[in-house]
């Protein structure tokens, strides 16, 4: 049977939508390569967020078509996700060798199409339908196969699509409409997986917390998403939950409570709050203000002081002042960020912000995510150093990607613990003394 190579750009979302697409063709026979050189067939699953990850994506196709095509001329080539899907057929035109473009509703469909592709029944697909029930296609997950660090935790697709509309953000035109899955699919899968030996569930979506709004609504005073939490939390064996990402419009009492209430869900928050001036998120079109982020954060913090708070933020968005941007910086002064994803503002396809006024200069932008790094960088530097000293709960998650001879661990607020220790503690929850620090890691001892 022919192999496989998938390269995925992007978020979580992208890297489970892979996963559930290498399973599925695992499924149908499929092996995995070991690299695209070797595959028969190559994917690339592509994100729309910002203009760097497209190109990135485009030159790689570019290459394959010149290079792996020397190797193999039968190898076939796809686009999968958000770029395939705002693009479409305007890829095939632009690299006519390009044998697939599938849309973010269609990946429980590679396996079929492929099939089709091999066997000559055509000779080129685009497919970027709308596709009903497709949020409940990314279900499948790769089987163990004795690599034990692979199966402590996993990502559980909960939704699909985004009805927020930033003005700045290609997401709702790329993944659609909100759409969830039940309750009960979702508990299945995640028991399913707890009996595989996972022992950490990060629950994803755009904004999990809109999660069931409309289809499932409000119960005893607990919102659709603290429901399903509630739910998995009562799977036996898991021992923590996470999700991201949260938006915080919209962000209810009942899912502050439910971290101090529910022991699995772990002390970890990522909360993007995208700029610190209030002008700046009304045209962002964010549904919050800067006092109203954070009040949350510190409502957060009251119910677990313990809380590592993480965000996501724009600079450079169009018409964003020096005013508006040291609001930024005087926000992540005051709230002290764990962790910090800064992005230089990319003005996307058809949305609003693209065709706003007083778009900035490059060279203006990158001085400004210089500065912010810099504060934030200290930030982060600042607070691992604090844990200095502690003892600290972790879960061992397997090797450590930069030193295989020491393994690697995560505490309940997201910080990623390195240290000596047998593989046979993978999986297992475990005490370390936090000897040292560095700006992204903690290294202790059990
Ligand atoms: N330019 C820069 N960053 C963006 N993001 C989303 N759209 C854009 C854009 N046009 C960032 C936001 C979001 C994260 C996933 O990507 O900060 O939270
Ligand atoms: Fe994009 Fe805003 Fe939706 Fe997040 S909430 S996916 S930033 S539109």
């Amino acid at each position: 049977m022919p192999s496989v190579f998938i390269k995925t750009y992007g978020c979580q979302m992208n890297e489970r939508d892979s996963e559930a697409v290498a399973a599925q063709l695992m499924a149908r026979g499929y092996g995995v390569a070991p690299d695209e050189k070797q595959a028969d067939v190559v994917l690339l699953n592509t994100c729309s967020v910002r203009d760097s990850a497209e190109q990135k994506a485009l030159n790689k196709m570019g290459s394959l078509v010149g290079q792996t095509r020397k190797h193999n001329p039968d190898t076939l080539l796809g686009f999968l996700g958000c770029m395939a899907q705002s693009r479409g057929q305007e890829l095939m035109d632009q690299l006519p060798d390009v044998d697939l473009v599938l849309g973010t509703q269609k990946f429980h469909r590679v396996g079929q199409y492929l099939d089709d592709l091999f066997a000559g029944r055509r000779e080129q697909v685009v497919d970027t339908e709308e596709e009903k029930g497709s949020e409940s296609a990314i279900r499948e997950h790769l089987p163990d196969e004795g690599d034990k660090s692979r199966v402590v935790t996993a990502f559980v697709s909960i939704m699909q699509g985004c009805n927020q509309f930033c003005t700045f953000c290609i997401v709702p035109y790329t993944r659609g409409r909100e759409r969830c899955r039940s309750i009960e699919d979702i508990v299945a899968e995640c028991r399913g997986l707890v009996e595989g030996g996972v022992k950490e569930i990060t629950l994803l979506g755009q904004i999990v917390n809109s999660y069931g709004k409309r289809e499932i609504g409000p119960k005893d005073g607990q919102s659709a998403f603290v429901q399903l939490i509630e739910s998995v939390h009562q799977i036996d064996g898991l021992e923590r939950i996470r999700f991201t990402s949260p938006h915080p419009k919209g962000y209810g009492n009942d899912l502050v409570e439910a971290y101090a209430r529910l022991p699995k869900l772990v002390e970890n928050a990522h909360l993007p709050v995208q700029s610190g001036s209030d002008r700046m998120l009304k045209l962002m079109h964010r549904g919050y203000t800067r006092q109203r982020f954070i009040r949350l954060v510190g409502q957060l913090r009251a119910a677990c002081p313990e809380m590592g708070v993480g965000t996501d933020i724009i600079v450079g968005f169009p018409g964003e002042t020096e005013e508006d941007f040291e609001e930024t910086l005087s926000l992540c002064r005051e709230v002290e960020f764990d962790n910090a994803f800064l992005f230089k503002y990319s003005q996307r396809r058809d949305t609003p912000a693209a065709r706003m006024p007083d778009q900035l200069d490059d060279l203006l932008i990158e001085e400004r995510h210089s500065r912010l790094m810099e504060l934030a960088d200290g930030v982060r530097a600042r607070k691992l150093q604090g844990y200095v000293g502690r003892k600290m709960e972790i879960l061992v998650e397997g090797f450590s990607r930069r030193n295989a001879d020491r393994l690697e661990g995560r505490t309940r607020c997201n910080k990623i613990v390195v240290f000596e220790g047998s593989e046979r503690f993978i999986g297992q929850v475990m005490e370390v003394q936090i000897e040292s620090a560095t700006k992204t890691t903690l290294y202790g001892q059990l």
